[in-house]
Formats: structure tokens, C-alpha cells, sequence
């Protein structure tokens, strides 16, 4: 059982509805095309913080739209360069387009129709986005559904002696694969865990906003704990991702049309089924930039 549905602060009428019980919370009665004033914004923040992923779906946002909510967030990250070399676009170059349409031989977007695994976005970066925003364009009539999954929730019930071994330790997050495990563009294949590309941050951060502890486990392919041999950090990441991938931390998210999805990397992991080849998926996706690396939460 969800907790219940409660009025969203500083609104007439808003309401946060709890959507599962690991994590996520539905806004109703918010139009994100319209402009939002500061105590709304306070409010859906608060929200945010507390259920993790917010969802507002029957959205009739502009690409403008979606980046004007986003930026209330944080500055924006420009989109990256995506598995085919290209740059950000024209006009919009902080959306990402996650698509596996095809027009004229070409690509639109990322990812194709692939299922990618668990994962935060560009964890492998120095400072890895805080929150990510989905809006859905087009959607299959089945498959492509969106998990995401509670990294405090995954921290706090750590068995105490998995939780001892892990204490202070770093884990270099690979910047080689994608989250559907195809090169980045000009990478080369993984030999060797210890010497791959990428970038090393706590395994359990504080989230400088909440003060709460979580795990921060970037991806499993090609992931390495510093300082230990590769037959040692494999197991414990096993072991770690055992505990972690656990569908009691988790709530999937069945997309429409309209949806808004924006999710904290900090403490949350997602991931999202394939779907059918032959059938057509657009989301666009903004990325908000942190201006503090993960290890800045720890305490001395
Ligand atoms: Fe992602």
C-alpha cells in the first residue's frame, strides 16, 4: 500500500499522490505549460526530494516548456554526443532525443529500441547531473516501460557487515559503454576494469540536500572498486548488486503520452525495457548539472 494522496503546498488544489511504496510521486492538478510561481515551485521541489522521481502525466509541453521547467531545477547541461557522433541540435541544444525512429536512413535519436540495465546517468563525469527529465513525444504500444529504484532504501538495508566492507571505499564509474552497452563514441573495448576510462566517486555518497546516505553505483558493466584485485571487486559488487536490484526498492513507470518524468541521479538508479523494433518511441530528455561531485556530502 502507497501512503496516501496529499495537497501540494502552497497550491489550490494540487495534490502529491504516492505512486509505489519504494519511491515516486504523481502531481495532479499542475499544467507545466503555464507559469509556475515561486511557492509552487518550493512545493514540487519539496516533493521531489522526498518521493525521489515526480511524475506529471496529460502534459501539453513545448520543447521550450519542458527546458523552462527543467532550468527551475538547475542550469542545464547541453545534450552529449550521442553513439552516432552527433552533437546537440539546432535550436535546442540542451535536449537529448532518445528514439530509435529512423528518417531517411538516419537515426533520430539514441539508444534505439535496446533495453538498458540499471544505471545512473553519466556517472563516470566528475560531476554527474543531479536530475534528469524525461517528456514523452511518441510511445509503443507495449515494452519500453521505465524502472527506477530507491538508492537510500538500498543503502539503509545493507546487511551490517556488507555495509562494514564497503564503508570508504571508491568505485571508478566506466566511462566506455552506454546504458544499452554500445561503445561511446571513439571508445575502445574493456580489457581491463583497473585501467578503463572514467572516473572514481564514493560508493555511498550523502545527498547534500536531504543529508541522507546512499549507494552510488553508476552501472555494473565494467565498474571496479579502487584497490582491490579484479576477482575482489567483482564479488562484492555481486554481492552489492544482489542486495541493490532488488524489485522492493523499485517502481516502473508505464509510460503516456504527455508524461513528464524528473528524477533525482543522486539517490535513484533507472533503467527501461526494450521494445518492439517496428514500433516507434521519442523522448526528449534534459539533463540538470550539479555543482558538487559526489564525495562533496561526505563528512571528514
Ligand atoms: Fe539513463
Amino acid at each position: 500500500m502507497s501512503e496516501a494522496p496529499y495537497p501540494l503546498d502552497g497550491t489550490s488544489g494540487a495534490q502529491v499522490v504516492p505512486v509505489s511504496d519504494a519511491l515516486g510521486g504523481e502531481i495532479r492538478g499542475i499544467d507545466l505549460s503555464r507559469d509556475m510561481g515561486d511557492a509552487t515551485f518550493v512545493a514540487i521541489h519539496r516533493a521531489w526530494l522526498r518521493h525521489l522521481v515526480l511524475l506529471f502525466r496529460d502534459q501539453d509541453l513545448s520543447t521550450a516548456g519542458q527546458v523552462a521547467f527543467s532550468r527551475r531545477f538547475g542550469d542545464l547541461d547541453l545534450a552529449p554526443v550521442d553513439e552516432y557522433g552527433r552533437k546537440h541540435r539546432e535550436g535546442f541544444p540542451e535536449i537529448l532525443v532518445v528514439s530509435n525512429v529512423v528518417e531517411d536512413g538516419e537515426p533520430i535519436g539514441s539508444l534505439g529500441a535496446l533495453e538498458s540495465k540499471w544505471h545512473t546517468d553519466m556517472s563516470y563525469d566528475e560531476r554527474p547531473p543531479r536530475a534528469s527529465c524525461l517528456l514523452s513525444v511518441k510511445i509503443p504500444a507495449t515494452g519500453g516501460n521505465t524502472g527506477f529504484l530507491n538508492m537510500y532504501e538500498a543503502y539503509e538495508t545493507l546487511p551490517p557487515a556488507l555495509a562494514g566492507r564497503i564503508r570508504g571505499l571508491t568505485l571508478k564509474h566506466d566511462a566506455t559503454y552506454n546504458s544499452v552497452g554500445l561503445l561511446r563514441e571513439g571508445a575502445a573495448p574493456v580489457t581491463d576494469v583497473t585501467a578503463s576510462p572514467g572516473t572514481s566517486h564514493p560508493i555511498v555518497r550523502t545527498h547534500p540536500e536531504t543529508g541522507r546516505k546512499a549507494l552510488f553505483l553508476g552501472r555494473r558493466n565494467a565498474a571496479y572498486i579502487n584497490g582491490l584485485s579484479v576477482e575482489d571487486s567483482e564479488a562484492l559488487l555481486d554481492e552489492i548488486w544482489a542486495h541493490t536490484t532488488h524489485d522492493r526498492f523499485t517502481w516502473h513507470h508505464q509510460w503516456r503520452v504527455g508524461d513528464l518524468l524528473i528524477w533525482d541521479n543522486r539517490c535513484t538508479m533507472h533503467r527501461r525495457d526494450g521494445f518492439d523494433t517496428r514500433s516507434q518511441r521519442i523522448m526528449h530528455r534534459t539533463q540538470i548539472m550539479d555543482d558538487r561531485p559526489p564525495s562533496s556530502g561526505e563528512m571528514p
